[in-house]
């Protein structure tokens, strides 16, 4: 399965995402989740993304695009792929295709995962993550088991992300009407793109997923 998760911050790209890779074995992509990885390292690329990501713009198409290059060369991408957050601008779809069609592994579909836009900043600002494992919660709709701590294997902290403030969801918003809706019409003219309702429980939405790519 090689799929992209299209939808606006908060829409449940990452979490869903998680849900497809525990049932069909593929791995998750995250770029968000491979820039928070360098900047936690403190790596040149880190340091130069955190700015731009604490701002709620969007980290320079090169620099993204060699980050998937590297990550889709690894040996647990040969079976498939679910892109979460990428491509998320033109350019960096034509660059996606044209590194798909060098290793001659196009993409099966593009999932836009459709939310009712009231409810991203409420989704945003609940959000807690896990230090150690990554799993994503939400304080009221996805609490985590153990109060503010996740439980797979020993408790861990969750966190609060950075660029989850009230100000900085507002950029991310805008950023993401102006650079990636466009992208909603560009893979819908090459057939490629399906709609999910993303509103409901998240067993509902992973079921509609499921239905839309044709596979459960
Ligand atoms: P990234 O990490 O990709 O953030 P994003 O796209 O803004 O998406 P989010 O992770 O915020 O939301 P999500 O859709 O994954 O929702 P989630 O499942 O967590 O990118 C961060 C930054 O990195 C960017 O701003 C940019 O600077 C940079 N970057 C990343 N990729 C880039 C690229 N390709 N090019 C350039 N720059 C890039 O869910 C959100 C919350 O809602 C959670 O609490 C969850 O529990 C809850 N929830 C999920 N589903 C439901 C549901 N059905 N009902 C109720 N609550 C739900």
């Amino acid at each position: 399965m090689r799929l992209v998760l299209l939808g606006a911050p908060g829409s449940g790209k990452g979490t869903q995402a998680q849900r497809l890779q525990a049932h069909f074995g593929v791995p998750q992509v995250s770029t968000g989740d491979l820039l928070r990885e360098a900047v936690a390292a403190g790596s040149a690329l880190g340091r130069a993304a955190k700015a731009v990501m604490d701002a709620g713009q969007l980290v320079a198409d090169d620099t993204v695009l060699g980050i998937i290059r590297e990550r889709l060369a690894r040996p647990d991408a040969d079976r498939g792929f679910i892109l979460d957050g990428f491509p998320r601008t033109l350019a960096q779809a034509d660059g996606l295709a044209a590194l798909l069609r060098e290793l001659g592994r196009p993409l099966d579909a593009v999932v836009l995962l459709d939310v009712d836009p009231d409810a991203l900043t409420r989704r945003l600002t609940g959000r807690r993550s896990c230090r150690n494992c990554g799993r994503v919660f939400h304080l009221v709709s996805n609490p985590p088991p153990a109060g503010e701590l996740c439980t797979s294997g020993a408790p861990h902290e969750l966190f609060q992300r950075d660029d989850d403030r009230e100000e900085t969801i507002r950029a991310r918003l805008e950023v993401y009407r102006e650079r990636t809706q466009p992208l909603v019409e560009h893979y819908g003219r090459r057939g490629l793109l399906r709609r999910v309702d993303a509103d409901g429980s998240l067993d509902e939405v992973q079921a509609r997923l499921e239905a839309a790519i044709g596979r459960s």
